[in-house]
């Protein structure tokens, strides 16, 4: 343990903190020169063998040492640590100019865009949103909403009958019967909106399509007029159409309801027919065990493709059906 060797670990140290090329090689021969196996560390431990007199100069000179080395250590990260961050500024640089390259991700087809929408809209109000099967019983397709098989409104709506014909099954043929399985199974206040894939047997063409979507609503409660149905499609139709857009009820019946109306809007300068709507027959309610002393309803129903079509100016039912990209995409990609 000579000043000669001590001064060589020291300058052995420096030799090799200076030669290390980035941190991680400095961390190796910090292992080495600063390590338990280093030699200052060994004379260090040793120093314990010595008499107090040597201990003290020669532990003064190894004190000595391990500071220069750690000095050279420290100096040596420094340096390394800027180089470093130099380094990583230059590589992990980020050239904003370069053209993005896009990957489409996928995205929700403009009538589930609008479907999320209108379903906002009702749950901020309160209501739930339900659905029901697409194959649906006729006795709830029609039936049970004042439709018997030998009503002339069951010719309105062209049926999809699935076989066997005895089983009863339709493609429903609107979302309504929805709301008689809401009213079989709650008891009122009922506050539902049902949007969903309804069938009719039309032929594809610009204004129809064999699949289609409703909304349906249901308000069941007590004390429930015209007024209440009236306000909640005026709400509606500005969540829709925006703020100007005004309502008109049109006199019309359906089996359902009673009395019956259509709704139209006045959207870009003409009135538009948007849906059908009117006061729940009481027939409907009786049949799904509701008070009809105590409570009254009302309910609506819409297209959701011609929601779509009257808000943008679109022409063709085909642009909503065959899935092109370049119609889909103009809608956001609403994920
Ligand atoms: N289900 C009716 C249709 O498809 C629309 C409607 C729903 C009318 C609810 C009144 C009440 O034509």
């Amino acid at each position: 343990m000579n000043p000669a060797d001590i001064a060589s670990w020291i300058s052995d140290a420096q030799k090799a903190f200076a030669a290390a090329s980035d941190l991680d090689a400095l961390k190796v021969a910090r292992l080495a020169h600063t390590g338990d196996k280093a030699p200052v560390s060994l004379a260090s431990r040793a120093l314990g063998s010595l008499s107090s007199e040597e201990k003290a100069s020669a532990g003064k000179l190894i004190g000595d040492a391990k500071a220069e080395i750690a000095k050279a250590l420290a100096q040596a990260t420094e340096k390394l640590e800027i180089e470093r961050d130099a380094k990583v500024l230059l590589e992990e640089v980020v050239d904003i100019t370069l053209p993005v390259q896009r990957t489409h991700r996928g995205g929700l087809h403009p009538i589930s865009i609008i479907k999320n929408e209108v379903s906002d809209f009702f749950i901020e109000q309160g209501f739930s949103v339900e659905e029901g099967p697409e194959l649906e019983s006729g006795w709830l397709n029609f039936d049970a909403l004042n439709i018997p098989a030998d009503h002339p409104a069951r010719t309105m709506q062209d049926t999809f009958f699935i076989e066997p014909i005895e089983s009863g099954v339709v493609l429903r043929t609107q979302t309504s019967p929805v709301q008689i399985r809401s009213m079989l199974t709650q008891e009122p206040p009922i506050y539902m909106i049902c949007p969903g894939r309804t069938f009719r047997a039309d032929e594809l063409d610009a204004t129809h399509s064999p699949v289609f979507h409703q909304v349906e609503g249901l308000v069941v409660d007590k004390g429930i007029t015209m007024a209440h149905l009236k306000g909640t499609l005026d709400n509606f139709a500005q969540h829709m159409f925006g703020a100007d857009v005004v309502t008109r009820l049109r006199p019309s019946f359906f089996p359902f309801t009673e009395p019956s109306a259509e709704v139209d809007i006045f959207f870009n300068g003409r009135w538009i027919e948007w849906g059908g709507c009117g006061m729940v027959n009481p027939k409907v309610l009786a049949t799904c065990g509701i008070d009809t002393d105590v409570y009254t309803g009302f309910a609506f129903g819409m297209g959701l493709e011609r929601t779509l079509m009257v808000r943008h100016g679109i022409t063709d039912m085909h642009d909503i059906v065959e899935g092109d990209l370049r119609f889909t995409r103009q809608f956001g990609v609403g994920l």
